[in-house]
């Protein structure tokens, strides 16, 4: 299940490499309309590049038959290559298309965004969106290789960098307090390349040694769970007022109450969760909500793709790096949280 993850900047000539020892016949890029520029400037001799429209609403059957019917059209056999350059919307469709194609051919992430570098291209979960739920078709499928670089966050618009910095945060919960005061003292604004390279290999470092020991989610990989039960209600709550939120500023949200309720049932430190919870503050802004608006977000938590039997079904935990999974929340909890939050966040 593991995938070989290189960190470095000079990302074509480590791409070149990662293909020559692969040795494959035909290389096939995959790309969006906004990397395809990135994947041309790559020089992989002799490639066909496949483009799909961008966006995690073409993350969809449409776009996979299209992927499918390119590599059919281009020749590809089980000895082709399909390299996925762009966001967690290519990486996830692109992994799944090359997974199933004549049963599976090998595939490269080369993650162009940071929430693409530190969550979605690792970890060997692909898939896609189908009749309006969220990656509801999927496989486990791991890269060949993952070539994980920050050259390319210097153009990212700073929302999409700190949506992919709110997984970080919460890789550095899962780890410890030395590796979270590290980014919250980061300095947003303007990084050093290098500096930004070392805090992403540290981050995914926590993911992958999660992985490694439960691939397939079945115990500790829910620890990677942590800010998602309530922040996808966060998410979901945004989309159906039309008003979509950025998926890492929903988990960051998300991760300040899921704090709170680690104090409440674990008794997590309150000097952590005020410091997280003022960093997100300072740089997210809040998700308003008023107690008018708990009902729906309860609703919205209990029907959470984790939840098996009805509940709410939360990582928490009790210090950093110290995670408790399945743990089952009453809605009094987390109503109590959420008034808790709204203080936080000066709402
Ligand atoms: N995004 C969390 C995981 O890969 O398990």
């Amino acid at each position: 299940m593991n995938s070989n993850v290189i960190f470095s900047n000079d990302v074509p000539s480590r791409l070149l490499q990662a293909i020559n020892d692969l040795k494959p016949g035909r290389v096939f890029i995959l790309a969006d309309n906004n990397t395809a520029a990135i994947a041309r400037q790559l020089g992989i001799p002799s490639a066909s590049l496949i483009t799909i429209s961008d966006g995690d609403d073409h993350k969809n059957l449409d776009s996979l038959t299209h992927i499918w019917s390119e590599l059919q059209a281009g020749g590809a056999t089980r000895h082709s290559l399909l390299v996925c350059v762009g966001g967690g919307m290519v990486t996830d469709i692109g992994g799944f298309a090359a997974d199933t194609f004549k049963r599976g051919i090998p595939f490269i992430n080369v993650p162009t965004s940071l929430l693409g570098a530190v969550d979605a291209a690792v970890g060997g979960k692909t898939g896609f969106n189908f009749h309006n739920l969220k990656n509801e078709i999927g496989a486990f499928a791991p890269a060949h290789t993952v070539i994980i670089s920050s050259c390319f966050l210097t153009s990212l618009p700073h929302t999409e960098f700190l949506s992919g910095f709110a997984e970080m945060i919460k890789h550095a919960l899962l780890s410890g307090e030395p590796q979270l005061s590290e980014l919250l003292n980061a300095n947003l604004a303007s990084f050093d390349p290098e500096h930004m390279l070392q805090l992403i290999r540290a981050s995914v470092t926590v993911k992958q040694q999660i992985v490694s020991q439960d691939p397939t989610e079945t115990g500790l990989r829910k620890a990677l769970n942590l800010g998602h039960t309530v922040g996808h209600a966060f998410e979901s709550f945004a989309l159906s007022r039309g008003k979509p939120v950025p998926h890492g500023y929903a988990v960051a949200w998300g991760l300040v109450t899921e704090l709170v309720l680690s104090h409440m049932r674990f008794g997590f430190p309150t000097t952590i969760l005020h410091q997280v919870a003022d960093f997100i503050s300072h740089n997210y802004g809040p998700f308003l909500i008023t107690c008018d608006d708990y009902d729906s977000l309860l609703q919205l938590m209990t029907h959470d793709k984790k939840s098996l039997y009805g509940e709410i079904n939360c990582t928490l935990l009790s210090q950093c790096g110290q995670p408790h999974t399945d743990v089952t929340l009453s809605p009094d909890e987390v109503s109590a949280a959420l008034d808790i939050y709204r203080d936080l966040l000066h709402i």
